[in-house]
C-alpha cells in the first residue's frame, strides 16, 4: 500500500482525496498498488470540508511522517511550499505538486534537491491536459520549434463571456472564483502571471531555459475594451491570452499577453475554461493538446496521474534534461520580440492628423497594415484603430511614446499584439 499526505485540502486537494477514494479500484489496477490518503493539512481546521481524511494544521505532520510515501503539495504560494517540498524530498519522499508559482521560481533548485527522487508536476500547467508528459516524453525525439497556447482557464472563461455575452469584468471574475478556477489572488490570473509561470515550466522542458517571471514579457487582460473586441471581430480576429515560446535562431522568445489571432485558427475556437497548447516539433510537426485548464476534478486528474506514475516507478529527469545537456538556446531580451501590433488612440478629427501619425510611425520604420476611424462622444475627437506590419517591440514602444507626445493625440495609446 502507498500512503499519501496532502498539503492543502482546498479546491484541488479535496478533489484528489475524493477521486482517490471513489475511483480506488481503477487507480489500483493501473498503479499496481493500493493508494490511500493518510492525512491532509489545512490552515483553518474549523472550515467544513467534503472529505473524510484526517486533517491537521501542521504541515510538518505530513512532511515528517515516516509512514507517508508521497507528499502532494496543493497549498499554493512560493516560499512556504518551497521549504516544505525541500524538506519532504530530503526526507526521501516523492512529491507531486500543482503549484506553478513555486516551480516558476524554484524548479531548478528543486530538481537538484530531488536528484533521483520523483518530483512530478503535471497539474501545474494547463490543468487536466497531460501536456507536461507530452513534452517530457511524447516529444522527446524533437527539437521544439515553438509552443503557443491558452494556459489560463480563468482568463479564457472571462474573455469568452465578455466577448460572446458582453458580461461585466468584475461579475465574471467572481463567477470564475466561485467555480474554483481562479488563484487565491486572482490578479495572478488576469495579470498574466499564472500563464507566465506555466510558460516558464514548458520552456524549461522544451529548451532548458532557466528564466524567472521577471525576465519575460507579461501582460494580462485588464486593459481590453469593447472597442478592441469590436475591431477584432471586424478584422477577423479573436482575442485570447496566449503564452508564446518561439525559437528564433539561437534564442527563444517567451511572452504572455492578450493577443489577436485569426478567428479561423483552431486555438481561436477554444472557449470557456478550456485550455489548448500547440507544440511544434521539428520531426513530428504541429501537435495540439486540449482540455479543461482549471477546476478541482480536472486538476486532480493530473495530480493522480503523477501519483500513479510514481507508484509504477516511471522516472526521468524532472525537467526532461540531464543537467548540462540542455538545448543551449538562450532567452531573447523582451525588446527583441518581433510581431504585428494593433494600436488604439484618440486624435483630433481634422485634416492633416493622419499624416502626422503615419509620418511619426515612419520615423520608427513602422508601416500600417489596416486602419479604422470611429467617432467618439466628444465632438472633433476620433478614435483611430490600426494594425501594423511586423516590427520590433522596442521600436513599437518608442513609437507609442512619440505618438503620446503629439499635440493631436489625446490620452493613452493602447496596444495589443497580433499572431498569425
Ligand atoms: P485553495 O482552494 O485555496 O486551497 C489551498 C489549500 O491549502 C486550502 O485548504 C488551505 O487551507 C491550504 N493552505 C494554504 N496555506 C496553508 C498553510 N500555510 N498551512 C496549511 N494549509 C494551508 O487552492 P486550490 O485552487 O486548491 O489550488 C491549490 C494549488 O493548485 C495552487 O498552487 C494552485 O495554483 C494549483 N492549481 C489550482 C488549480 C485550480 O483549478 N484550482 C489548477 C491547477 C493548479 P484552508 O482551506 O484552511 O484555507
Ligand atoms: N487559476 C488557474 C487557471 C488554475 O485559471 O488556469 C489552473 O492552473
Amino acid at each position: 500500500m502507498v500512503k499519501i499526505g496532502i498539503l492543502g485540502v482546498g479546491t484541488v486537494g479535496e478533489s484528489v482525496a475524493r477521486i482517490l477514494e471513489a475511483n480506488a479500484d481503477i487507480i489500483e489496477a493501473r498503479a499496481g498498488k493500493k493508494i490511500v490518503v493518510k492525512s491532509g493539512v489545512v490552515r483553518n481546521l474549523g472550515k467544513k470540508r467534503d472529505v473524510s481524511i484526517a486533517l491537521s494544521d501542521d504541515p510538518l505532520s505530513v512532511v515528517d511522517d515516516p509512514e507517508i510515501d508521497i507528499v502532494v503539495e496543493l497549498m499554493g504560494g512560493v516560499e512556504e511550499p518551497y521549504g516544505l517540498v525541500k524538506r519532504a524530498l530530503e526526507n526521501g519522499k516523492a512529491v507531486v505538486t500543482a503549484n506553478k508559482a513555486l516551480l516558476a521560481y524554484h524548479r531548478y533548485e528543486l530538481q537538484e534537491i530531488a536528484g533521483d527522487i520523483p518530483l512530478m508536476y503535471e497539474a501545474s500547467t494547463a490543468g487536466g491536459i497531460p501536456v507536461i508528459g507530452a513534452l517530457r516524453t511524447g516529444l522527446a525525439a524533437n527539437h521544439i520549434e515553438g509552443i503557443q497556447g491558452i494556459m489560463n482557464g480563468t482568463c479564457n472563461y472571462m474573455l469568452t463571456k465578455m466577448i460572446n455575452e458582453g458580461a461585466q469584468y468584475d461579475e465574471i471574475l467572481k463567477e470564475a472564483q466561485e467555480l474554483g478556477y481562479a488563484e487565491a489572488d486572482p490578479t495572478f490570473d488576469v495579470g498574466g502571471f499564472d500563464a507566465a509561470h506555466k510558460l516558464l515550466i514548458l520552456a524549461s522542458i522544451a529548451y532548458g531555459i532557466d528564466a524567472k517571471p521577471e525576465d519575460i514579457l507579461i501582460e494580462g487582460i485588464e486593459k481590453i475594451t469593447q472597442t478592441d473586441v469590436a475591431f477584432a471581430k471586424e478584422f477577423g480576429y479573436e482575442i485570447k491570452l496566449l503564452g508564446i515560446a518561439k525559437k528564433v535562431g539561437e534564442g527563444v522568445e517567451l511572452r504572455v499577453h492578450a493577443t489577436m489571432i485569426p478567428s479561423e485558427s483552431m486555438i481561436a475556437k477554444v472557449d470557456g475554461v478550456m485550455n489548448a497548447v500547440t507544440v511544434v516539433g521539428d520531426r513530428v510537426g504541429e501537435t495540439m493538446y486540449y482540455g479543461p485548464g482549471a477546476g478541482g476534478d480536472a486538476t486532480a486528474s493530473a495530480v493522480i496521474a503523477d501519483i500513479v506514475d510514481i507508484v509504477r516507478g516511471n522516472q526521468g529527469p524532472m525537467l526532461g534534461y540531464k543537467k548540462g545537456l540542455e538545448s543551449g538556446l538562450k532567452l531573447l531580451p523582451k525588446e527583441e520580440i518581433v510581431t504585428q501590433y494593433y494600436v488604439r488612440l484618440e486624435v483630433d478629427d481634422r485634416s492633416g492628423v493622419l499624416s502626422k501619425i503615419t509620418s511619426k510611425l515612419g520615423e520608427y520604420g513602422i508601416s500600417i497594415e489596416s486602419m479604422l476611424q470611429q467617432p467618439t462622444n466628444e465632438e472633433r475627437i476620433a478614435k483611430l484603430l490600426f494594425t501594423t506590419h511586423k516590427t520590433q517591440e522596442s521600436k513599437m514602444h518608442d513609437a507609442i511614446a512619440a505618438l503620446k507626445g503629439l499635440d493631436v493625440v489625446h490620452g493613452d495609446v493602447a496596444m495589443m499584439r497580433i499572431e498569425k
